[in-house]
């Protein structure tokens, strides 16, 4: 039995196999013939911080394949009253047969996953956000941006940035990083990211410069500058962040056919400009279209692995 935790546990033939998955069942979905491959079975969708995107297509995802979605914020259920994760988790895993959860401490959901008896999907910690990458990938893959992409992630070393560097360096390509100084990314996952770098061929260069990270690349990204739990940091922030924002002139110094990507919410005048979140360069909405398809190749292959 397989969790998907982090992409750290991945191969890049497992990462790419998931992503053909879910490109079969999209065309499948699409073309109204697809297969309720997860037929009668049950996905809890733990909840401990605010979600649009993953809520929704989590839940339409298992329900188009056949099972039922069950949605669990953490105002209705014991674990928000303070039931230990350890029995939260075999209480749950003995009764689905999946689990999501969104949370705060990475570690909460490595120990709900230790306790699991069925496999647990990473819908977003502090530290990493590896389902929204193989949607990310996904669409680069359908652009034809997948041959030798030069990624420019611009903003906050957090989740997003983790889960870009893990992405890297298990495929094998460059990921250019620009954060100002003080949100820099972590420097534990980075020194892992390069170890992996070492047999991909992947190229991680972080640095305090957007413009030389957006330069001739092939892909720009950012995410919010104030990530959930950090609300606090706002007004800071915004000020730390002065001369991040992704706008028509950065883009023009991608190359020509550069695409820019967003896992959304979006804070437009902030992270990014209007002008490129709503330009002909932005894939935003299929990109969160394919969370749904991305996800879907996902529990079907953790089901065929178990
Ligand atoms: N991108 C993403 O995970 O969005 P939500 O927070 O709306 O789920
Ligand atoms: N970094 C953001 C991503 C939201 C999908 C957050 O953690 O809030």
């Amino acid at each position: 039995m397989r969790h998907f935790l982090t992409l750290k546990d991945y191969t890049k033939e497992e990462i790419l196999e998931i992503i053909a998955l879910g490109l079969k069942i999209k065309k499948e979905f699409k073309a109204k013939a697809q297969p309720p491959y997860l037929h009668g079975q049950t996905l809890s969708m733990i909840f401990e911080k605010s979600s649009t995107r993953t809520r929704v297509s989590f839940e339409s995802g298992i329900s188009q394949l056949g099972g039922h979605g069950l949605f669990l914020s953490n105002k209705d259920i014991q674990l928000g009253r303070g039931e230990p994760v350890k029995d939260t988790a075999r209480v749950i895993s003995s009764m689905t047969d999946m689990i999501m959860i969104r949370t705060f401490e990475h570690s909460r959901l490595e120990e709900f996953a230790s306790y699991s008896s069925v496999p647990v999907i990473n819908g977003l910690t502090d530290s990493y956000h590896p389902v929204q990458l193989l949607a990310d990938y996904m669409t680069m893959v359908e652009k034809g941006m997948d041959k030798d992409p030069i990624v420019a992630y611009v903003g906050d070393g957090n989740n997003m940035t983790h889960s870009w560097m893990m992405l890297a360096a298990k495929l094998g390509f460059e990921l250019r990083i620009a954060t100002p100084k003080g949100y820099e990314v972590n420097a534990t996952i980075l020194q892992e990211a390069l170890e992996f770098c070492k047999t991909s061929g992947g190229k991680i260069i972080v640095t305090n410069n957007p413009a030389e990270a957006a330069k001739g690349s092939t892909v720009i990204t950012t995410d919010t500058w104030a990530s959930m739990g950090q609300e606090d940091e706002k007004e800071a922030r915004i000020k730390a962040f002065a001369g991040y924002i992704v706008d028509e002139k950065m883009m023009a110094s991608a190359q020509s056919n550069a695409i820019f990507l967003h896992c959304l919410p979006a804070y437009r005048g902030q992270e990014v400009s209007e002008a490129v979140l709503e330009g002909p360069q932005s894939l935003i909405f299929e990109e969160a279209e394919n969370r749904l398809h991305a996800q879907k190749g996902l529990m079907v292959w953790l089901d065929l692995h178990r």
